[in-house]
């Protein structure tokens, strides 16, 4: 057995121990991930600005540019979401044409407050996803969402409206009583 041993939790909290016998316990200060699975510190470490009270409930794929990617307060993400804010297309194209040097396809993603991302959706450059949004499960999402809908599908394309959904969701509660 080691005279001194540390173990390090994904939650940032350091236990150290003397002869297997933890004798001291603190926060390194790198918390990333919540004790409740929230990695909405885990984006932010990254550069992506994410707002108050947003529930990230797993790893997310970000592209090389994380700061051009902007989440609203209250939003839920579901586990394994893919952000594009670049093209690379171009490295195709670069040979065919004389020079497109000034070209730059850089787009923000930023997603609204109080939405619901369903898990796996991938977001190409450039789309904004309104306010009360819900964006279902493996969708692409190729253009701007507007305020309180719901899209879903590759591409995604709407299903009907928030307020909608929400009716139904309560109307199915209530015939579950
Ligand atoms: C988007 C969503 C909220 C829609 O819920 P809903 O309105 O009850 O969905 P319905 O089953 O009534 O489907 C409505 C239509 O949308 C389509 N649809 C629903 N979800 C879809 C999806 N993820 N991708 C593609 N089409 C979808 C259905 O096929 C149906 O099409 P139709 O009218 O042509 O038959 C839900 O399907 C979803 O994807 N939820 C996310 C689940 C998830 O990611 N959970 C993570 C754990 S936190």
């Amino acid at each position: 057995m080691k005279l001194f041993h540390r173990k390090l939790f994904p939650n940032g909290r350091e236990h150290i121990y003397f002869l297997g016998i933890k004798i001291f316990s603190h926060d390194t200060g790198k918390t990333e991930i919540g004790p409740d699975g929230n990695y909405d510190q885990w984006l932010r470490n990254r550069g992506v600005k994410v707002g108050k009270n947003c529930h990230i409930w797993g790893q997310q794929n970000l592209p090389s540019e994380p700061y051009f990617i902007e989440i609203g307060d209250n939003t839920m993400i579901a586990f394994g979401c893919t952000f594009l804010t670049h093209d690379g297309s171009i490295n195709a194209c670069e040979k065919l044409v004389t020079d497109f040097s000034n070209l730059r396809k850089l787009g923000r993603v930023t997603i609204g407050t109080d939405c619901f991302i369903g898990c796996q959706v991938i977001f190409l450059p450039g789309v904004t996803i309104g306010n009360n949004c819900v964006i279902g499960a493996g969708s692409v999402v190729t253009k701007n969402v507007p305020d309180g809908e719901v899209w879903a599908g590759n591409p995604a394309h709407f299903i009907t409206t928030t307020k909608k959904l929400a009716k139904k969701l309560e109307k199915q509660s209530n015939s579950e009583e």
